[in-house]
């Protein structure tokens, strides 16, 4: 299972990524047999735009080599949260890279941290959380969606993860973490419509030695709301950040060799356009 640890080679029943280019990415499981529409087994074979690849042909081989479809190549990659993050089947809105890493630096995540989730939606989010908290750490993930509860707990087991996170069903605005959970959490992240109505129930399971809360909303009439529940409540050294992420983009231009001869000839025309607009635009007014 390669999203727990790092590993060389390709075994039966990994998930790898197969990549084409930064747009085009499949993430596969390495078996020899599938079941089609027609609930037919059938060998499994993945067809891409550069050809098809026998994914059995896959074990043995190393992670990060080139692999030849039959009408191209590509590369194949172990799975990491950020890969999954790109291509997972969207149950819900996911939260993306950028905001995950600022998610996982303000709320102190390390090996060993005890996490509340809610809610689990896509399982974007859970799987960095998975991994920064690690082996020793435990993700106790929320969401009062029963599919999505169903879905997300075979990703987790498909990938590997199971050992690392607890799913419940609960909508955690009425019923709460369970009591399990009291003064147990280090960290509580809420990505909900309404942030405000759990924060009575993660002061519960936050340490009493303190912890840190995050909530992700895309409203700013959301953040009051749960800004002033939170002062209400005695949290202290409230922040809010937006995280834009930008690209530099390096370019090689060819720039032509610099003619002062020439220069100072197209000055003067620029000049003299100029005049010219400008007269005109005077006997119009
Ligand atoms: C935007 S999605 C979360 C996406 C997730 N953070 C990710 O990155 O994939 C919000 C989820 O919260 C769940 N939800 C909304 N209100 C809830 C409540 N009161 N209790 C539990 N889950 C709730 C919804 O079912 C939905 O799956």
């Amino acid at each position: 299972m390669s999203f727990k640890a790092t590993k060389e080679i390709i075994e039966d029943g990994d998930i790898v990524i197969l990549y084409l280019n930064p747009n085009n990415m499949y993430s596969l499981e390495v078996k020899a047999k599938i079941c089609n529409k027609r609930g037919q087994i059938i060998d499994n074979v993945f067809n891409t735009t550069y050809g098809a690849l026998k994914v059995i042909s896959l074990i043995g081989q190393k992670y990060g080599s080139k692999v030849e479809l039959t009408r191209g190549w590509a590369y194949v990659l172990q799975p990491t949260p950020e890969l999954w993050t790109l291509m997972l089947p969207h149950r819900t809105q996911i939260i993306y890279s950028p905001d995950i890493s600022l998610i996982i630096h303000l709320m102190e995540l390390r090996p060993g941290s005890i996490v509340v989730e809610t809610g689990t939606g896509s399982g974007s989010l859970s799987h960095s959380l998975i991994r920064a908290i690690r082996p020793s750490g435990h993700l106790y993930t929320f969401d009062f969606h029963e599919q999505r509860i169903s879905i997300a707990s075979a990703e987790f087991r498909k990938h590997g993860l199971s050992d690392f996170v607890t799913l419940k069903k609960n909508d955690v605005c009425l019923e709460g973490f369970g009591e399990e959970l009291n003064h147990k959490v280090d960290s509580v992240f809420l990505d909900l419509p309404h942030p405000w109505l759990a924060i009575d129930h993660a002061i519960v399971v936050l340490k009493k030695t303190g912890g840190k809360l995050c909530f992700f909303s895309p409203c700013i009439e959301q953040v009051q709301r749960t800004y002033a529940k939170l002062i209400r409540k005695g949290f202290i050294e409230l922040h809010t950040y937006e995280c834009l992420q930008k690209e530099i983009n390096v370019q090689n231009r060819s720039l032509p060799i610099l003619d002062l001869e020439c220069l100072k000839y197209k000055v003067g025309i620029v000049f003299n356009i100029f005049f010219e607009n400008k007269i005109t635009v005077m006997m119009e007014t």
